[in-house]
């Protein structure tokens, strides 16, 4: 069966061609993924008009190029999957009324994702035969979330912790923009820690030591414009090495806590798998650090984190979670939902 994935939560307007036999057999033909990061880039962030705005016009674009890079026709396509939240309301909406129109002209079942969910089935997408042992923790650290994950032994997903203000990849956005580098900060500062020292500020690790698995990334953010503030007091511009040693400072407060507050949580739940979703799992410091720290001291235990092409925002994850349940809803009453929360069953 074909499955045709439609994403449109954020800057991305993505739409990809996934021929699906099972779980573990399965095919991508196609992963188109239009960025507008030099769009939102001036702006330092991204605009939600905007961003619906480039949607409109690039979805049809995409959908042409997806199904000829697949070399399969509509009418070979079973189901449309389509994001339906958390994300930005207007683009959402945009991606929900072209699924909407494409079902109502071709009959095509609809089926709803949760973008935040197929992030988690990124981490095992096109791995070989991987291998998920259940209780299992997801980590979701995007530009919009910050979750833990619990999925238990009858595959049911509870949030167990989750930011109680700014995002992880957010966080990373947010220093950049005060270290005046640009947008996004998470590529931007993880390249520029490479030159540095982690241990050169000491910035704050909030809610460290609590029970909880919640997180906070606000308080860093302050200190790292206090901390900025101090430094130019005595000289106007950073040299190329301070701006190092801060992105790598900047950047261990968020992987320590990341992976303090995730070990804490699968030790917890006893989680013998860590499943590593979004765009901060790009981060090659918070790969390492999460391994390091499993295999130190939760050995046996499995972590996947995604394939390069599946670290940020694009459809295959779309099509690929839809295609393991396939429940569907009419195009007359599906709706975007911005806000809208993990629950249910993890299809796996
Ligand atoms: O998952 P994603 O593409 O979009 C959302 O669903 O939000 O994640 C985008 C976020 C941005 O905040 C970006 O700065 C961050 O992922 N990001 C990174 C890296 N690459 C992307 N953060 C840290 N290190 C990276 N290498
Ligand atoms: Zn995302």
């Amino acid at each position: 069966m074909y499955i045709l994935g439609i994403e449109t939560s954020c800057d991305e307007t993505a739409i990809s061609v996934l021929e699906f036999s099972s779980k573990t057999k399965y095919k991508i033909l196609s992963n188109v993924v239009s960025s507008q990061v030099a769009i939102h880039a001036p702006f330092g962030g991204v605009v939600p008009s905007l961003a619906a705005r480039e949607h409109e016009k690039n979805l049809p674009v995409c959908f042409a190029q997806a199904l000829k890079k697949a070399k399969v026709g509509i009418d070979k396509i079973g189901a449309i999957a389509i994001t339906v939240g958390p994300g930005l309301s207007p683009a959402l909406w945009r991606g929900v009324r072209f699924a909407q129109e494409l079902s109502r002209s071709t009959k095509l079942p609809l089926v709803p994702v949760n973008h935040v969910e197929a992030h988690i089935y990124s981490a095992i997408l096109n791995k070989k035969n991987p291998e998920v042992l259940f209780p299992a923790m997801a980590l979701i650290v995007s530009g919009g979330h910050t979750q833990l994950v619990l999925i238990d032994e009858k595959k049911n997903m509870k949030i167990i912790g989750e930011t109680r203000d700014d995002a992880a990849g957010e966080a990373f956005d947010k220093i950049a923009k005060i270290l005046g580098l640009g947008y996004p900060g998470g590529p931007i500062v993880s390249r520029a820690a490479k030159k540095g020292k982690k241990d050169a500020i000491a910035f704050p690790r909030p809610m460290i030591h609590l029970k909880n698995f919640d997180f906070s990334f606000s308080g860093l953010k302050t200190s790292v414009l206090y901390t900025l503030q101090d430094l130019h007091k005595d000289k106007n511009e950073l040299s190329q090495k301070e701006i190092a040693d801060f992105c790598a400072s900047a950047q261990e407060a968020i992987v320590e806590v990341l992976t303090v507050k995730t070990i804490k949580a699968m030790r917890h739940y006893g989680a013998r798998t860590l499943l590593v979703g979004g765009g901060v799992s790009a981060n090659t410091a918070l790969q390492s650090s999460l391994k390091k720290s499993v295999k130190k001291e939760l050995p046996g235990m499995r972590v996947f984190f995604p394939k390069k092409e599946f670290y940020t925002d694009n459809a295959a994850p779309i099509a690929y979670n839809a295609a393991l349940h396939l429940r569907s809803v009419s195009a007359e009453t599906i709706e975007a939902n911005p806000n809208m929360r993990i629950a249910g069953k993890f299809y796996y």
